[in-house]
């Protein structure tokens, strides 16, 4: 296993810096990509933008060229000594083309190769995003669910689009994803294709899914009882999955963060609901990774006004139930046979064991698959970039993951299930 940072932008060639296409089709997103385009470049990426005919009707080629600092391809029939329809394709590390049209899609799809956008696809060797965007119609309509299928089947990465406002005043499902996440996404694929770690699309059509941040239980209708969690390591691991293939649910307790790109994102705030989603998502999961930190008590009565102070100074009792354990509860049901359960145990270590011992036991309790152990002595995991962790497995075995970025641990703790996921797929039984 690559020792490689995920979550770094490896140059392919050292001193080299990463070479992408962004191809930019006909859509009103098209402004979008200039934002795009801003963040690979202050990144250090070498950056060729290839504009289609109607993304020019958008946004002009001064813009791609004053943000990419290179001048801008628009056509087969530009420095044809320089050959650019075969050139662009060949030399580049990453090709991403953001917003795609459905009209771009079908012709990817068909091998078609009518402008230089088209003719880049068709010879490059390198990992390929596309980043679609369009009416919900025209993204659900068999033709384009249909050339995405193909599309992904060949090994190329199309992300699904968000939910939200359209052009005019419809909304639904076809929003291109946030700039920056869709730059989150590259990142990831791009310093994992470079990176030589185990085979970038290890979760494609696998379905998982991840809790993440800290459930709110209600003492009345402005206070809650609350933890620490930020919700940063559960879009880590949310956002690698995705960049690995998986169709990726992730269920977010009152976290404060962008949606990252190509995942379909269910809020929650009490422990009752993200049970309520977590055992809804999980007849159809492959994986399910408990990253959240669920309130393990909730106040017994919820005071439907707001609890006021007494003036005699006499403080109102507070009175606390258990919540369920849901890692214990999906992981005793196991409605999907071969899913990968992962928990998450953040301790401190006391006078009944060290962090490790604890976390074991608490593996065994918990009765997942693997239990990633966090030492939160000191509180210095919350809100952190960093994180480390040991991975403990249901056979006994251990895997430390040194300080990094919490997007490293989350390309390790996937390294782990999709290991234990090709054993199940694969098992067959014996006669
Ligand atoms: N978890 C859960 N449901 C709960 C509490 C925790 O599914 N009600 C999950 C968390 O998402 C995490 C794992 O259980 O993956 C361990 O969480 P932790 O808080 O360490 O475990 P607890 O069971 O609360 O153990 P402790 O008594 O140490 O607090």
């Amino acid at each position: 296993m690559s020792d490689t940072r995920p979550d770094e932008a490896a140059s392919p060639i050292p001193g080299e810096r990463p070479r992408v296409v962004l191809g930019v089709t006909g859509g009103i997103a098209a402004y979008k990509a200039a934002e795009l385009l801003r963040r690979f470049t202050e990144s250090g990426h070498d950056v060729t933008v290839v504009p289609t005919a109607a993304a020019l009707q958008f946004v002009g080629a001064p813009t791609w060229s004053a943000l990419s600092g290179k001048p801008v391809a628009t056509d087969v029939w530009t420095d044809v000594h320089q050959v650019p329809h075969v050139r662009i394709g060949q030399e580049a590390d990453l090709v991403v083309v953001a917003p795609a049209t459905a009209d771009l899609l079908a012709q990817a799809a068909h091998g078609l190769a009518g402008d230089l956008l088209t003719n880049t696809l068709l010879t490059a060797r390198c990992p390929v995003v596309f980043a679609p965007a369009m009416h919900t119609e025209m993204w659900e309509h068999p033709a384009t669910r249909a050339n995405v299928a193909t599309l992904r089947a060949r090994g190329n990465l199309v992300v699904e689009p968000a939910e939200g406002r359209l052009t005019g005043k419809d909304t639904g499902k076809g929003r291109l994803p946030d700039p920056a996440e869709i730059y989150e996404f590259c990142s990831e694929v791009l310093a994992r294709s470079t990176s030589g770690a185990s085979l970038a699309q290890d979760l494609l059509d696998r379905d998982v899914v991840v809790s993440a941040g800290g459930t709110r239980e209600y003492l009345d209708p402005v206070r809650f009882l609350g933890n620490r969690s930020s919700g940063l390591q559960g879009y880590a691991l949310a956002r690698a999955a995705a960049a690995r293939g998986a169709r990726v649910t992730l269920v977010a307790a009152n976290v404060a963060l962008p949606d990252p790109a190509g995942v379909k994102v269910i809020p929650v705030e009490t422990t009752a609901e993200l049970r309520a989603q977590v055992l809804a998502a999980a007849p159809g999961a492959d994986a399910i990774v408990m990253a959240a930190a669920p309130a393990d008590f909730t106040p017994s009565e919820v005071s439907e006004a707001k609890i006021k102070k007494a003036a005699d100074g006499s403080v109102p009792p507070l009175r606390l139930r258990q919540n369920p354990d849901i890692l214990r509860e999906i992981s005793a049901e196991r409605v999907r046979p071969g899913s990968v359960i992962v928990g998450f145990a953040a301790e401190t270590g006391d006078h009944t064991g060290t962090v490790l011992e604890l976390g074991r036991a608490k593996l065994e309790r918990k009765g997942c698959d693997l239990l990633v152990v966090n030492d939160v002595s000191g509180g210095a995991v919350f809100g952190s970039p960093d994180n480390e962790a040991v991975i403990l497995t249901a056979d006994g075995a251990s895997v430390e993951v040194p300080s990094g970025s919490k997007g490293r641990l989350a390309h390790r703790i996937w390294d782990e299930v999709a290991a234990r996921m090709t054993v199940s797929a694969s098992a067959e039984p014996t006669i």
